[in-house]
């Protein structure tokens, strides 16, 4: 096994040993993947200003996110098909995740059911909300999410309809995975993802498979969003979900000054600055690039959470020291998922904090709350220079 010292290393693993149809689905942006690249690449605008003779005795990385305590403010953020990554992959990274003390988030679009995770983790974790025009299945999947004792509610609303991703319709991309020429010889050589496969409690989309009717093809995610998902999800019927749940909630996928304070104002618990990880709108803007403009509007008002792009302790660093509360990896965590399971997963975390943990100690900082704009050089024009 080589030596695993960033997350890249992991990635390289991943690819190998995945089937190319869920490595691509993880691995793509919308369209020409403009937004996908800039949500990584634009990280590297920020530097870090370089502090000396300052005791770094005693660091630590814990804070709070929603009142939580954490042992570094990284969740893991939802992601679809987790379960086809590696075998039962949302239970894996769940357990991972609770004996790190960071969050879990599972995603609507899991493989391993809600109930799944409840039955094999102790700490709560969060749920992840796509709404469907099915007000009664959303309203037996929040049950579920409360029967499980998920402690927030993680709202998504930068996905009513799907961005295309060029790559999954040339894959025919589904879970379970359909057998043409290709997927079969593609399976072949991934012979040790597939024998695990075998043993695995789900191969299909477990929150959904038994709990709807209406779905003509329960194995595609095109299909499903397309016929399920409600188009007409507007902020009138997120505050009305905020009151079905009742409990902590958060609203993700805010990319802009405007959404944020609507956001706000409706009393959410934090918002994640989103851009669904390139996989949405493409053309729009890097999270990173827009969270200082959204900290200006909201930050006083709402705590703010961060995912998009992050790969790194330093990219954890320059968001919590623009001033957010929290971040989320979602492709960081599954190239450890996919690499190496759950031990993978751990390893990811591992690779972040202690990255995080060194940044911060070379910038003359102890704690993550200490952090600030004060660590950073950012260029004037970082928000970019676009006309009124
Ligand atoms: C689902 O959330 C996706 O981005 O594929």
């Amino acid at each position: 096994m080589p030596v695993i010292t960033n997350i890249e290393d992991l990635k390289r693993i991943y690819e190998r040993r995945v089937p190319r149809m869920f490595y691509d689905y993880a691995e793509s942006g919308s369209w020409t993947e403009q937004t996908f690249r800039e949500n990584s690449s634009d990280f590297e605008d920020i530097r870090l200003r370089q502090r000396v003779a300052v005791d770094m005795t005693g660091r630590t990385t814990a804070s709070q996110m929603i009142g939580q305590d954490v042992s570094m403010p990284v969740a893991l953020a939802p992601v679809g098909l987790t379960g086809m990554q590696h075998a039962d992959g949302e239970i894996k990274a769940a357990k991972a995740a609770e004996a790190f003390g960071v969050p879990f988030t599972l995603s609507t679009m899991s493989i391993n059911s809600i109930e799944d995770v409840a039955e094999n983790t102790t700490a709560p974790f969060w749920f992840q909300l796509y709404t469907m025009k099915d007000q009664d299945y959303v309203a037996r999947l929040i049950q579920r999410a409360k029967d499980a004792k998920c402690s927030a509610l993680v709202i998504t609303l930068d996905l009513q309809i799907l961005g295309q991703r060029h790559k999954d319709l040339k894959n025919g991309l589904s879970a379970p995975p359909k057998l043409t020429p290709k997927t079969f010889a593609n399976l072949m050589t991934k012979w040790a993802w597939g024998i695990e496969m075998l043993g695995a409690k789900r191969r299909e989309f477990g929150n959904i498979v038994g709990h709807v009717d209406s779905v003509t093809d329960t194995r595609s995610l095109g299909t499903w969003t397309a016929e399920q998902f409600d188009p007409g999800l507007d902020w009138g019927k997120v505050g009305k979900l905020m009151e079905q749940w009742g409990g902590k909630v958060i609203l993700k996928g805010i990319l802009d000054a405007e959404d944020a304070k609507m956001a706000a104002k409706l009393g959410a618990d934090a918002i994640v600055v989103s851009n669904h990880g390139g996989r949405q709108l493409d053309g729009a803007l890097s999270s990173i690039r827009v969270l200082p403009e959204i900290m200006d509007a909201v930050g006083g008002d709402v705590e703010v959470h961060l995912d998009s792009g992050i790969r790194s302790g330093q990219d954890v660093l320059k968001t919590l020291a623009l001033g957010a509360k929290g971040t989320y990896i979602g492709r960081a965590f599954v190239y450890g998922l996919g690499a190496m399971g759950q031990k993978g997963v751990t390893t990811a975390l591992e690779v972040i904090q202690k990255e995080l943990d060194t940044t911060m100690a070379l910038c003359g900082e102890r704690k993550v709350g200490d952090l600030g704009r004060h660590n950073l050089l950012i260029p004037e024009d970082f928000g970019g220079r676009w006309q009124a």
